[in-house]
């Protein structure tokens, strides 16, 4: 996650410009930059580590003028130093860049014969692409249009040129991007925070929004290039206020920031190249036969998934248990197993005592966690970062996904450190594994009509969530989103568990949440959805293209999530029983941000 801001200015940007990037310090420090235009031609600086590295330089050689870009950065990939910081410039083009370009390898392969490229980063290759286009005399409004349409992938970008004094242009598709209004100004930034002492007057870019902001106007366009208005939304409340931009709630906040928070997980744990799983010295997976995996909650459940990634994938057997049970069951270990706790806030007493409990019988112990100086972090042998960012929300939303994102990309470094899997399986699975933030968009964009869907779930007294193979924990974790928010009793099953017993539960209206992408177990799953409609369930399915065709007409409601490879599949089902449970309890008028009887982290037994 990276930290973009601009000004279209009167007067003097650049000291504006670095007061943005101190607002935007907690997306990430590893190098930050500034490039504006004086007297029209572009001119930057750059440092590597904390900003006031780029204060300095910035006072040794001066820089200044109305029109400016800046950039503090978290190094998704190519190293943290000042030729990979922002902005980065090609020809007359200088770009600042927050997110993931799926494609830039054929792009910059593309340009290779007559262009050089002189960084490792993806966002070069945006300021090769508009420069190209300026060369073959394109304006700068249709060479921005024509680059923006050759991009796949999850990412805001703010850009400047030389020669063209009075204009930034910037767009958003997936990660977050808003413009200021000022007096006689105008600002972009990467979120309320960077703009906080420039204007309480913003404008949130939707996704797919490109725009292009001056001193004294601003133009924004859809996807389709076409012009449009989007609403002012006027900051009120301060800082927290500021924090939940345009957001009712935190957890909604979270829930959307989700294409940006697992970008940044995943760069944690992908190669520079984003092609291939980061392999760790310190977790040498050939070392281990057993797997053990222990947490609460919603970490658990993300646990549960990782079962059969490690299973399925690697080849590696897992033991899973909730914290609360493990140590009281005198579970056998030894030395070849590796503990995993999986906890957001690092501090859950349970899991805590289980890893104590792991460390004492000589395992090796690793936390993954979102609190990089909690005491599972520090206690643990080897601490995993999932890089969520703050989870404000008591219900884990970002952290869940962010958990899933860490733990497939482990199981996959897992698989080729065990030599489970070809390379050609295991690029197939990284570029799985690259799509889940353009994907996580997509999803996100079902929210209208699952609020519509909500809004019928939150009439109810209790609710099933059925899944099978690794959406049984999705089902689990659908059913505890609603159960702690919205106060509505749900439970979470094995679709083919129901008959065993609790479908004497089923009668008429009772709403049934059936959680089945178009996957190997897809017909099976359906086969319990039928038996339970036959007995008068109210269904809701959440499934995919392939598999809203083969059943959507027994289903009352049904959300078709993107199409993913099963391996990523979890991840995706994951946003629509998020947004379910969150509509339905702000339908219901509860707590969202902090449910009764809850605390965000347990620290009690
Ligand atoms: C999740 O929505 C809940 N708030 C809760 O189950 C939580 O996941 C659990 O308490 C574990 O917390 P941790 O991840 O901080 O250890």
């Amino acid at each position: 996650m990276c930290g973009i801001i601009g000004i279209a200015g009167r007067g003097a940007v650049t000291e504006r410009l670095v007061d943005g990037l101190k607002r935007l310090e907690y997306r990430g420090y590893d190098s930050s930059g500034i490039a504006v235009l004086t007297d029209g031609h572009l001119d930057r600086r750059r440092a590597e580590g904390k900003i006031v590295n780029l204060e300095a330089r910035i006072a040794d050689s001066p820089l200044d003028g109305q029109i400016g870009i800046a950039h503090t950065r978290w190094a998704t990939h190519g190293a943290p130093n000042e030729t990979n910081a922002h902005p980065h410039q090609a020809g007359r083009v200088a770009v600042v860049h927050n997110g993931i370009i799926e494609n830039y390898l054929e792009l910059r392969e593309s340009l290779a014969s007559s262009r050089t490229f002189k960084t490792e980063t993806d966002t070069e290759v945006v300021a090769h692409l508009v420069d190209v286009e300026l060369g073959k005399g394109l304006s700068p409004q249709d060479a921005f249009a024509v680059t923006l349409k050759k991009l796949k992938g999850a990412y805001a970008f703010g850009l400047i040129i030389d020669d063209n004094p009075d204009e930034i242009y910037c767009a958003r598709a997936g990660s977050p991007l808003a413009l200021g209004i000022g007096d006689g100004e105008h600002y972009l930034g990467s979120d309320a925070m960077a703009m906080a002492q420039l204007t309480d007057k913003l404008i949130y870019l939707e996704e797919g929004d490109w725009a292009i902001i001056r001193p004294t106007s601003f133009e924004i366009f859809d996807e389709a290039d076409k012009v449009v208005q989007r609403d002012v939304t006027v900051i009120t409340g301060g800082p927290a206020m500021a924090e939940k931009g345009n957001f009712g709630h935190f957890m909604l906040k979270e829930i959307y920031e989700q294409p940006e928070t697992v970008t940044r997980t995943l760069t944690n744990y992908l190669d520079g190249s984003l092609q291939h799983p980061l392999m760790s010295e310190e977790l040498d997976f050939k070392k281990f036969d057993r797997v053990i995996i222990i947490a609460c909650g919603t970490a658990y459940y993300a646990g549960m998934v990782a079962k059969y990634w490690f299973e399925q994938v690697a080849g590696i057997a897992v033991d899973i248990d909730v914290a609360s049970e493990f140590r009281y069951r005198r579970p056998v270990l030894n030395e070849r197993s590796l503990f995993i706790a999986v906890s957001q806030s690092g501090e859950t007493a349970d899991t805590l005592a289980a890893l104590r409990y792991c460390k004492e019988n000589g395992l090796k112990t690793a936390a993954l966690v979102n609190v990089m100086t909690s005491t599972m972090a520090r206690e643990a042998d080897i601490a995993l970062p999932i890089k969520a960012g703050p989870e404000i929300g008591v219900a884990s939303t970002k952290a869940f996904t962010s958990q899933l994102t860490a733990l497939a990309a482990l199981a996959l470094a897992a698989a080729t450190a065990q030599g489970a899997i070809s390379k050609s399986e295991e690029s197939r699975l990284t570029a799985e594994l690259l799509s889940l933030p353009r994907k996580i968009t997509e999803a996100l964009e079902l929210d209208l009509h699952i609020e519509a869907v909500a809004k019928r779930l939150s009439t109810a007294s209790s609710a099933f969530y059925l899944g099978r193979g690794s959406q049984v924990p999705i089902a689990l974790e659908g059913a505890l989103k609603l159960k702690e928010i919205s106060y509505i009793h749900a439970e979470g099953y094995a679709a083919g568990e129901l008959k065993h017993g609790p479908i004497a539960l089923i009668e008429d209206g009772t709403p049934v949440i059936v959680i089945a992408p178009h996957d190997e177990l897809f017909e099976k799953t359906i086969s319990n959805l039928q038996e339970v409609a036959t007995r008068g369930a109210r269904i809701t399915l959440i499934t995919d293209e392939a598999g809203a065709k083969a059943a959507s007409q027994m289903a009352s409601d049904i959300i078709v999530v993107p199409t993913g490879d099963p391996f990523i599949a979890p991840i995706l089902t994951s946003i629509a029983v998020q947004l379910l449970a969150y509509h339905a309890a702000v339908h219901l008028g509860t707590d969202v941000d902090q449910p009764r009887n809850l605390a965000k982290s347990v620290t009690v037994e």
